[in-house]
């Protein structure tokens, strides 16, 4: 559970948000989704300092990286992780930001804006985009465990037969899906380990239709060429196979809990 901290100089312009003012600093509950565990996002907010006031603020902010741009060297190089983070990801939070002005969505939680306009394509996408890197960057820290454990590597195993049998399927579904997009390990709502693929910035949680279907993302691998294409060209594969020895386990067996 992440909680945003807004400091007293913010206070929200809209009656939706009414109930969180207080004068002193306030505490906004956003993400109800653990997965964001570094993801900074705040209520709509108008700034107000002494160089500019009556400014609108970003309502969603790109998370801090928590490791180096080099720290997944050689597997992810240092100027792809740069790009990805500070061009792409940087991107999709503006866009989303801005999708979020034009249709003045007061959702401040990702996972329920995404659910409830899942039919507007700038923010079906840019907030998919948002929510996706967002966990990408957490499921590849450096700091996790390189090899699957505790409750989920059990499952892995009863589920597929073995770590090496899953990664096969996972690596299938990663080199299948055409064009760009992700492929996912899901707990899906009746407790089950299951491996799928989204397209573009389709989020693993929603249904077809849209909708939250309960799926729990375990685990997930952006193959969009600009993840990969500066080291590994066209070569998918290989980027796939540098992927297992980036994956923070730990975290995905805290996902899986
Ligand atoms: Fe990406």
């Amino acid at each position: 559970m992440i909680d945003a901290f807004i400091s007293s100089e913010h206070v929200c312009p809209c009656n939706f948000h009414d109930r969180y003012k207080q004068k002193d600093a306030i505490e906004v509950r956003h993400m109800q989704d653990p997965y964001f565990i570094q993801a900074t996002v705040s209520a709509p907010v108008k700034q107000i300092n002494s160089q500019q006031r009556d400014v609108m603020a970003d309502v969603f902010t790109l998370p801090p990286l928590t490791y180096a741009y080099d720290a997944l060297e050689p597997y992810i190089d240092a100027k792809t992780m740069e790009i990805h983070y500070t061009k792409h990801h940087a991107a999709y939070v503006a866009g989303l930001n801005k999708a979020v002005e034009e249709f003045k969505i007061h959702d401040t939680d990702l996972k329920t804006l995404l659910a409830h306009h899942f039919d507007k394509p700038s923010v079906r996408n840019n907030g998919g985009g948002h929510y996706n890197h967002t966990f990408f960057w957490k499921i590849i820290d450096p700091k996790g465990s390189k090899e699957p454990i505790g409750a989920l590597a059990k499952a892995i195993e009863s589920e597929f037969g073995s770590i090496e049998a899953f990664k096969e399927q996972f690596t299938k579904a990663a080199l299948s899906r055409f064009g760009s997009g992700w492929a996912w390990l899901v707990k899906t709502a009746e407790g089950k380990l299951k491996i799928i693929s989204t397209g573009n910035q389709d989020v693993p949680f929603l249904a077809a239709t849209g909708g939250i279907d309960g799926s729990k993302p375990i685990i997930g691998i952006d193959v969009w060429e600009h993840a990969y294409y500066l080291k590994y060209q066209n070569k998918r594969v290989d980027y796939v196979n540098a992927f297992y020895q980036i994956i923070n386990w730990t975290l995905a067996n805290e996902l899986y809990g």
